[in-house]
């Protein structure tokens, strides 16, 4: 059937299929890199396949990235691609349901709230609350028991989201919703989430009762922290370190405060964002670290190195800001966590004009016309922070999780990248050292231009004070290895099973 749609000779190469409409539905669902890799291998670094009947344009490498992630609002959009499936969970009036220039003001207003001052105060509520999961949850019975010998276990997945959102409410969400998480607030968040799914992405609109229960679940919760806002805004809402005293005091530049319910539904917004992003993160980090004992061991003599008590074993003085910032290991451990497992494989943006494809990223080649590549009006382009992190042209060793790459000046990452040339010979300087943020970076998990994420030092923070407090009290294995992932999720998390053999650490 691909014979008898009309193609233009500057429409991109069409990734071959059998099915119309499905088209390579379920090759890119079931692991996109690999659909990635066989695609570029047949048709080069741009080409175009079918995802249930929509038009995607796939732009692949830093080139392609810099095109998707550094294109105009204007033509490129990301309300377009993403508001059917965030709208309906977030609610309105935030984020992707209100013009672009409305959402920047708003993740300025957001900023506030993650300020130093508020990090600061972050670090010590984070370490409590792991250390009260540690010592109550029943995932860590053996560890309960004091005694040094036994191993245990625990499901990776499952252990990070909770201390994820308990972390997340005692901090940035507030004390409200840190004293509701174990009662009603979890089990609307759960049917909320529940709307947050690829089906959710590709049927925005499904008579299914998962679809009635997330409308459900978004309006309670909606009305929850409406409550909870105009009971602050009645107490003065001062001397609280958390987003909602930030944003109660906001202004847009016409002079209109923030209304209750668009605080609120910033900050589900919020919640979604930093959840399944941060707990996928946290769980992979975990799974490396018990299945490499030397990293582990180099984590845990930063930790006394940095943290013991006058050489007493076991003995920590408590984490801060200051600190954390300054822990290359644990740095590390997190930067190489992100590389190899982008919880965000794929960014799309929507096409509202005719784009022509730079020629320095690709060109149609003599045989199928000349010129330069043009998508459509109504198409998706499409860039993968994933294939580009995993480039075995750009990284050295790249299929390997390997902390060291980042502490090493001369290490493998730093001499992969600077022998890097391009398809077309030419030489990319991607001004490493400082990991480049720009639009055309190898490296970025948290994406780049104007959507680039806001919660990166949230997510540092949270996740390096969660990593450290564990690592300070547990050893780790992994008798079944690192899973594989699945990209069956949003997030792109660890397949089952994915067990951490813990026991408390031994200080002979
Ligand atoms: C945007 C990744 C944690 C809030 C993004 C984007 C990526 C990303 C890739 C760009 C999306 C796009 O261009 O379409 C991550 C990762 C995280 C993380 C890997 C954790 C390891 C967080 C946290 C928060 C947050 C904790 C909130 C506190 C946001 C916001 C945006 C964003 C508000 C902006 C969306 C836009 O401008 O369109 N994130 N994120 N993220 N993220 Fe994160």
């Amino acid at each position: 059937w691909q014979l008898i749609i009309p193609r233009s000779k500057t429409d991109p190469p069409l990734v071959f299929h059998w099915i119309p409409f499905v088209g390579s539905a379920i090759e890119y669902g079931n692991d996109p890199m690999k659909f990635f890799i066989s695609s570029q291998a047949k048709y080069g670094n741009v080409f175009t396949f079918i995802l249930l009947g929509r038009k995607v344009t796939v732009c692949l490498g830093p080139k392609g990235n810099n095109f998707v992630l550094g294109g105009k609002s204007t033509v490129l959009n990301a309300e377009d691609a993403y508001t059917h499936l965030t709208t309906p969970v977030f609610g309105r009036d935030v984020v992707y349901d209100v013009p672009n220039e409305v959402f920047m003001e708003q993740k300025k207003f957001v900023k506030v709230g993650l300020s130093t001052d508020n990090f600061r105060a972050y670090v010590g509520m984070i370490e409590q609350e792991v250390e009260e999961f540690l010592a109550n949850d029943p995932s860590f019975s053996i560890y309960q028991q004091n005694d040094i010998n036994p191993w245990g276990k625990f499901e990776s997945v499952k252990v990070l989201s909770e201390i994820t959102i308990l972390t997340a409410s005692r901090t940035l969400q507030g004390s409200e919703v840190r004293d509701s998480i174990t009662t009603n607030f979890a089990q609307t968040y759960t049917d909320l989430d529940g709307g947050f799914t690829p089906i959710n992405f590709m049927f925005p609109n499904l008579p299914l009762e998962s679809y009635r229960k997330r409308d459900r679940a978004q309006k309670k919760m909606s009305d929850f922290y409406v409550e909870f806002i105009k009971k602050r805004r009645a107490g003065g809402g001062s001397g609280q370190h958390d987003m909602i005293a930030a944003l109660i005091n906001q202004k847009y530049r016409s002079g209109k405060s923030l209304r209750d319910h668009e605080i609120a539904h910033i900050m589900i917004a919020l919640l979604m964002a930093g959840q399944h992003t941060s707990s996928a993160t946290g769980s992979w980090a975990l799974l490396h670290l018990a299945d490499r004992e030397d990293v582990a061991e180099a984590l845990y003599q930063e930790q006394v190195k940095h943290f013991g008590i006058n050489g007493q074993p076991g003995k920590f003085r408590p984490l801060t800001y200051e600190d954390l910032r300054d822990l290359p290991v644990l740095d590390s451990v997190i930067r190489e966590t992100l590389r190899v497992h982008p919880p965000i494989h794929s960014i799309m943006r929507a096409v509202r004009d005719d784009v022509p494809i730079p020629p320095t990223l690709a060109t149609p080649s003599s045989k199928s016309g000349s010129g330069t590549y043009i998508v459509r009006k109504g198409h998706v382009v499409l860039a993968s922070p994933l294939f580009a992190q995993m480039d075995p042209k750009i990284w050295k060793n790249a299929s390997e999780w390997e902390p060291t790459r980042w502490n090493d000046p001369e290490g493998v990452a730093m001499s992969a990248l600077k022998e890097y040339t391009d398809e077309n010979g030419e030489k990319i300087d991607f001004g490493f050292g400082a990991v480049s943020k720009g639009t055309d970076s190898p490296y970025q998990p948290f994406g780049a231009g104007r959507h680039r994420c806001i919660g990166e030092q949230f997510a540092y923070l949270q996740l390096g004070t969660i990593l450290s407090t564990l690592v300070r009290k547990l050893e780790f294995k992994i008798p079944t290895g690192v899973p594989a992932h699945n990209y069956h999720t949003m997030i792109t998390m660890p397949k089952t099973p994915r067990d951490i053999h813990y026991r408390r650490r031994h200080f002979d």
